[in-house]
């Protein structure tokens, strides 16, 4: 548990990937829990038509590619006050480590899932470095935690994403900034369409974040699959290793 703690209601918000899937819902989520503004990021800022018909001038849709630094300082530029910053935009790439796939599934989940991650971050970090509390939500996976073999470069990069997590927080340690890891499992939205698993809604996970700021949470298991995940990795990581290498 962090010291700080940051209620969403009031808030300005900057989530990249809002128009569809999990960013999507904590889009709608952060309005329904009275943030003031959340700048909705989107490759395609067309896509993001039905929220800003849904919510006005509280959304302000904002072109942004995590993989073109371009697009990064322009949508950063555009964003003079921040509260809440959600790194969500993620590919899932399949390939194995000793596969074929191997460079270019790497690379790709590498650019977005860690590289735009970093990037982000670091394009809005003077806005968030403030009096008062602020936010980085980082989206990882469980598959972040131990590596799945069916999606092993997928999970090389959210390890990534759940270690810089851990340094954001040590670098951040006197700023006010509650750095929230979030450990997702399978959740229906597109980029878990063909997987044959039970699946959590993304509206549960978004619900599920927006509380753990306002309690000030760091490691967040926002879904049913991954609540039993969490608690294995806290008694035995090897355990969640075992696990997952039946899924190759
Ligand atoms: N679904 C799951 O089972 C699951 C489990 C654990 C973790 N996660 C993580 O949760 C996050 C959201 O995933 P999701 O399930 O909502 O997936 P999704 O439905 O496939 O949505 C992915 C989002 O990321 C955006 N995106 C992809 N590449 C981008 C780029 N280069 N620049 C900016 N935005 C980009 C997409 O934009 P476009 O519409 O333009 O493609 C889309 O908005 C990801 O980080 C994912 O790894 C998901």
């Amino acid at each position: 548990m962090s010291q700080t703690k940051i209620n969403p209601e009031g808030k300005t918000v900057f989530i990249s990937g809002s128009n569809r899937g999990i960013g999507k819902a904590i889009a709608m989520e952060m309005l329904e829990q009275g943030a003031e503004k959340v700048y909705a990021g989107a490759r395609n800022i067309d896509s993001l038509n039905e929220l800003k018909e849904k919510y006005g001038d509280r959304l302000i849709p904002v072109q942004l590619d995590v993989t073109d630094d371009n697009s990064i300082y322009e949508a950063a530029s555009k964003i003079e006050d921040l509260d809440i910053l959600v790194n969500n935009a993620g590919v899932f790439a399949m390939g194995g480590i000793l596969s074929e796939q191997a460079s270019s599934s790497l690379e790709k989940n590498l650019n977005v899932n860690l590289w735009g991650t970093v990037k982000l971050t670091n394009s809005v970090l003077k806005q968030l470095k403030k009096p008062g509390e602020t936010a980085i939500v980082n989206i990882s996976s469980v598959v972040g935690l131990a590596n799945m073999p069916m999606a092993s470069t997928y999970s090389v990069s959210k390890a990534a994403v759940h270690s810089l997590t851990q340094g954001m927080r040590g670098e951040l340690v006197n700023d006010n900034v509650l750095v929230m890891g979030v450990y997702p499992g399978p959740i229906d939205t597109d980029m878990a369409r063909d997987l044959p698993m039970e699946k959590d809604s993304p509206g549960n996970v978004a619900k599920n974040i927006v509380q753990s700021l306002i309690e000030g949470k760091e490691d967040v298991f926002p879904d049913a699959m991954s609540e039993q995940v969490g608690a294995l990795y806290a008694s035995s990581p090897k355990s969640v290793e075992d696990n997952f290498r039946g899924y190759v």
